[in-house]
């Protein structure tokens, strides 16, 4: 998530277009409608079994949702970085639950196969643990299947709460936004030897209390990889390379719909953001031109009544 400049932060400024060459250009229209995913399904995963990357992307919205069901992918998280990416603000700490259950409800509403991970707001799981199994359940009853939240150590009592009421949970360590103030901006984590234990403790402490995953974030690939063969439920990663279970990365990003800052580990996959500026700008153009609307863009009156309102002639 974007941050100032300095050692270790994740700038969205570095701009990477990665290479395109040998991607599969893979979607699943014309496929049989897949059966939903499940939290089980995902907690069995692990890469070191045999297992293929989990992939899951952010949708916030029900087009979104059918663009990350149309391709094929795991997990769809509505993610609380919806307060950056789409509702303008600086950091993740202004939504609410009830923004969360608007923007997890019109996600449910696309009927999408992935698995539907609604992410916890700040707040929302810090003060008690039956307040989180409360806010849990919100996200729930708005349709998510399960729901992530950010820490460790401290959340374990909050993680054994909402699974003991029957709610999948997904656990965040590393760079976690909602302690943007707390780390002191969006910085890289655990570049340490005693940070980098202390993450394999936390993700394991995590593991055990019942989360079936765990996103790793802007952590060194080392850590990860560290993290990864230390437990045994998936972790999905963000900037925290190539040695996780699977990857996890903004929609928006992915399709160069935010065009702003992009942080290193972005790769895009499309240039919406300009195809979308192109395409206004051309209809603007039209419009002006009195190019737009065309003749068969337009309604137009049966005969008879057109000449009884006294058209004919005129447009
Ligand atoms: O809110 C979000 O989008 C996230 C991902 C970056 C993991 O938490």
């Amino acid at each position: 998530m974007p941050g100032a400049a300095g050692p270790g932060t994740l700038s969205r400024t570095a701009g990477s277009r990665g290479a395109l060459d040998g991607m599969r250009r893979l979607t699943m229209s014309s496929i049989e409608p897949r059966s939903p995913v499940t939290a089980p399904a995902v907690r069995g995963r692990k890469v070191a079994a045999g297992a293929e990357p989990l992939v899951m992307v952010t949708a916030y919205d029900a087009p979104s949702a059918r663009i990350a069901d149309d391709a094929g992918v795991d997990l769809i998280l509505v993610g609380d970085s919806v307060a950056m990416v789409v509702l303008g603000y600086e950091d993740t700490l202004s939504v609410t639950v009830a923004d969360m259950a608007h923007h997890v409800a019109a996600v449910a509403r696309a009927k999408p196969a992935p698995l539907i991970v609604g992410d916890m707001p700040w707040m929302s799981y810090h003060r008690s643990p039956d307040e989180a199994v409360t806010n849990a359940a919100t996200l729930v009853r708005a349709g998510a299947s399960a729901v992530k939240l950010e820490g460790g150590r401290k959340r374990l009592r909050v993680v054994e709460a909402i699974v003991d009421a029957e709610i999948p949970v997904m656990g965040h360590l590393g760079l976690t936004p909602q302690s943007v103030h707390a780390m002191g901006g969006f910085k890289v984590q655990a570049r340490t030897s005693e940070a980098a234990m202390a993450l394999v403790t936390e993700a394991k402490a995590l593991a055990h209390s019942g989360c079936f995953a765990i996103v790793l974030e802007g952590v060194p690939d080392e850590v990860a990889r560290l993290v990864t063969s230390a437990v045994d439920v998936p972790t999905i990663g963000i900037g925290a390379g190539p040695h996780c279970d699977g990857q996890v990365l903004v929609l928006h990003d992915v399709l160069g719909l935010e065009d702003r800052v992009a942080p290193k580990f972005v790769r895009r996959y499309a240039d919406l953001k300009a195809d979308a500026v192109d395409a206004v700008a051309r209809f603007a153009d039209d419009v002006r031109r009195r190019r737009f609307p065309a003749e068969g863009e337009s309604y137009h009156l049966a005969a008879g009544v057109a000449e009884t309102l006294g058209l004919y002639g005129g447009r």
